[in-house]
């Protein structure tokens, strides 16, 4: 109702703490942009082991940055990469984690089941006024947040991060038919806190950059089904006839070909408007590939050999 509305616009609190769920490539990103932005940030995942590795990404990304801005001063970019450092606690327990948090964001496995269950205590463990949101690239953010009560499903919302998450200046903020208007604000604040450019787009497949983009990446791989070109030729094509960094076949492979098979498989089959959509139908190659275990960079074969 629209007092409901009113009144959670006073009551929405500034976004200082932050606990990330997931330590891989994005959640680590995603606390590394906002400690650096100043916000005091929890990173949790399942194992000691688990947030060591998000550590070595967040410092790995940083002495990058350092680099750069204190050129010849070891002494400096040192004093930069541990002062950001000292603003992430790390954890394994997720429901203590989130107990003073005003933004919880996840960024775990994409796995519907997963996500839910993982909302599900959350909603209760984290402050009443915390907002909820999921990094998600590919499920509905309606779908995670279904079982929650109707407070929790108020707000909840999407921020989408891109990698690499440090350089990529976007964040898609998804707005849910139930989200606050209060909650996209704040999250839309919260965004260029840190640094970036929000996107508010409904909660539908793809969302805005991914809806566009996977289509792009399918038709690239059919045009070398065809054999219309080289990949190589395709990627040159790409970066320099129409500006793009990487060319698509780049791209593919950056991301990995187990994820946005993952990605175009699941709205083939599983519709959410999709479903049968020629732009998503599977590609012989890219399954192929797949199977092979050429999953791109992460792997050192796909496309191309690394
Ligand atoms: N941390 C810190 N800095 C980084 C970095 C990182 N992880 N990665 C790159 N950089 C910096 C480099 O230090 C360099 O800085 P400088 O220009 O100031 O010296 C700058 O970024 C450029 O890097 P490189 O020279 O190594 O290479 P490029 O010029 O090719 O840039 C790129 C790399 C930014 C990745 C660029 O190629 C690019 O924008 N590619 C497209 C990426 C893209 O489309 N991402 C979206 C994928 S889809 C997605 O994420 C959605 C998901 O849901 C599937």
């Amino acid at each position: 109702s629209f007092s409901t509305t009113a009144s959670s616009a006073h009551q929405q609190p500034t976004i200082s703490r932050i606990t990330v769920i997931g330590g891989g490539q994005m959640g680590s990103g995603i606390a590394q942009v906002a400690a650096t932005n100043k916000h005091e940030v929890t990173l949790v995942d399942v194992s000691q082991a688990a947030l060591d590795r998000g550590q070595g990404y967040m410092a790995a990304s940083l002495k990058r940055v350092a680099k750069k801005k204190y050129a010849t001063d070891e002494q400096a970019q040192a004093q930069f990469v541990d002062e950001i450092m000292s603003r992430v606690s790390l954890s394994t327990k997720p429901t203590d984690a989130v107990s003073r948090a005003d933004l919880v964001i996840e960024a775990v496995v994409e796995n519907l089941k997963v996500k839910q269950e993982l909302f599900a205590q959350l909603s209760k463990a984290a402050p009443a006024m915390a907002i909820l949101a999921s990094n998600t690239s590919s499920l509905p953010i309606g779908k995670i947040a279904e079982h929650l009560d109707d407070a929790s499903k108020r707000r909840f919302i999407g921020l989408h991060f891109f990698n690499p998450v440090p350089q990529m200046k976007l964040v898609e903020v998804v707005r849910t038919s139930e989200a606050d208007e209060a909650v996209v604000e704040s999250a839309v604040a919260f965004v260029k806190a840190i640094g970036k450019s929000p996107a508010v787009c409904k909660d539908t497949p793809g969302f805005i950059v991914n809806r566009l983009l996977l289509p792009y990446m399918m038709e690239a791989i059919r045009l070398l089904e065809r054999d219309v070109a080289s990949a190589q030729d395709i990627d040159t094509a790409m970066k320099l006839g129409a500006g793009y960094p990487m060319g698509p076949f780049e791209l593919c492979d950056y991301v990995g070909l187990d994820t946005i098979k993952f990605v175009v498989d699941g709205w083939h089959a599983s519709g959410e408007g999709l479903a049968g959509n020629p732009l998503f139908a599977p590609s012989k190659k890219l399954d192929e590939l797949v199977k092979q275990g050429r999953l791109g960079v992460k792997t050192g074969k796909g496309f191309y050999d690394y």
